[in-house]
């Protein structure tokens, strides 16, 4: 089905000049650009967007990595979008990552991996985590004009 999906820039690529490439990536997949911000995340927005990971170990790192510097937010669209663009971004793992996935050609390690996305496993983690980053009126509908 034709769906949003929601996927963030990391500071580690806003750094390195990757948010053009990360964008023509999935630009040349075929999917839609409905929404796009640059912002720096503050703490409390961080703890909501990685609220299911509050009890890890790695929590603490985890939001000083994400608030450290500009993130690009976004949500694409298009038929299956979740699962399309979870296999174009590869394992969280750079070490697991395949060659010619987002992760696998431009990750740096676990935390600094370029980019995140919606779990499609996760059921209501587009519309929760497109909710923290967006309201109704800053995404665009291409119903018309696509
Ligand atoms: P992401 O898809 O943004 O979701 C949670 C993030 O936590 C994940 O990508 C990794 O960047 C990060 N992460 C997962 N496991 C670890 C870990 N063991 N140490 C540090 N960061 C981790």
């Amino acid at each position: 089905d034709r769906e949003r999906t929601f996927v963030m820039v990391k500071p580690d690529a806003f750094a390195r000049g990757l948010v053009g490439t990360v964008i023509s990536r999935l630009e040349d997949r075929g999917l839609k650009l409905v929404g796009m911000k640059v912002e720096v995340l503050d703490e409390e927005t961080a703890h909501e967007h990685y609220a299911e990971h509050t009890d890890k170990p790695f929590f603490d790192d985890l939001v000083d990595f994400i608030t450290s510097g500009p993130v690009v937010p976004m949500v694409w669209e298009g038929e299956d979008a979740t699962r399309q663009v979870r296999q174009m971004i590869g394992a969280t793992d750079p070490l697991e990552a395949d060659a010619g996935t987002i992760r696998g050609d431009y990750a740096l390690d676990l935390g600094r991996n370029v980019v995140h996305a919606a779990d499609h496993e996760d059921e209501g983690a587009n519309e929760r985590e497109i909710s923290i980053h967006f309201d109704d009126d800053d995404l665009v509908s291409y119903e018309g004009h696509d």
